[in-house]
């Protein structure tokens, strides 16, 4: 397979604490599999191709090899923050990297998804393993339309279905760790209102008409807390977790 995230091609353009160590498989069921709880915080498994990929929601997440960056990054949040924000925190470091790497805007769908042109290009999960976080970040970089799930219930995209591009994922993995590094300590030093005009400038639901669950409103933003805050007839609601429906997104 031509180039891998192998840890020759990787480790070398790292560039701070996490991808140490760095667990690479040509195969595995799911990265989020492979983060053993005895690991020290930023070690980061990689494969190539997942048999067992796992979404939100007991959903799937599938790729075809070698076409994605699928990693997960072991986490340990200082006392005092809450683990669930950190799926906003993974969403904000990869919009970077994809808006530097497109040269386009990137959009956040709260609470986990990164979107380009309304268009799902990454996926983020975080899972609790023995008091750590797994935070497994999913980005279609190289598939072809063809290759992109037909089911899902945001439209799917890679950059390469955005610009043409097709790319080599060392640099991209190497941007998005030390991305995901400068927003993991600016949260744990500020919680997320260190990163709050970041992540409210590419919130696409804002100002929306969404449903999450049995609640409807208009999107109000994201709170200090990282919940969705919804204007409903019965007045300003905070949403914790959920599922939310939107008809069709706008660029980005
Ligand atoms: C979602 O949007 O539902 C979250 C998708 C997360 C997918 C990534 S791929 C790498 C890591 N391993 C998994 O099994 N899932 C996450």
């Amino acid at each position: 397979m031509a180039r891998t995230l192998a840890p020759d091609r990787v480790v070398p353009l790292l560039t701070g604490r996490f991808g140490s160590p760095y667990l690479h498989r040509l195969a595995c069921t799911s990265t989020q599999r492979l983060l053993q709880p005895g690991l020290p915080e930023g070690a980061v498994a990689v494969c190539e191709e997942q048999t067992a990929g796992r979404g939100r929601l007991g959903r799937t997440w599938t790729a075809p090899a070698g076409a994605a960056v699928l990693c997960s990054i072991l986490l340990r949040p200082p006392p005092g923050r809450q683990a669930a924000e950190l799926s906003l925190v993974g969403g904000l470091a990869v919009a970077e990297v994809v808006e530097e790497a497109l040269g386009a805007p990137a959009g956040l769908k709260w609470p986990n998804d990164v979107l380009v042109s309304g268009r799902k290009l990454a996926g983020i999960l975080a899972e609790s393993v023995s008091g750590a976080v797994a935070l497994g970040v999913g980005l279609n970089v190289n598939q072809a339309e063809g290759d992109l799930p037909p089911d899902a219930r945001t439209p799917p995209a890679s950059m390469r279905t955005v610009d043409g591009v097709a790319r080599d994922r060392a640099p991209l993995l190497a941007a998005l760790l030390a991305s995901l590094e400068r927003a993991y300590d600016t949260w744990g030093e500020l919680g997320l209102a260190g990163l709050h005009a970041e992540i409210a400038r590419r919130d696409v639901l804002a100002g929306r008409r969404v449903r999450v669950g049995e609640l409807a409103g208009i999107a109000a933003g994201i709170d200090a807390a990282g919940a969705l805050v919804l204007d409903t007839p019965s007045g300003r609601r905070a949403v914790i977790s959920g599922e939310v429906s939107v008809s069709a997104l706008d660029a980005p």
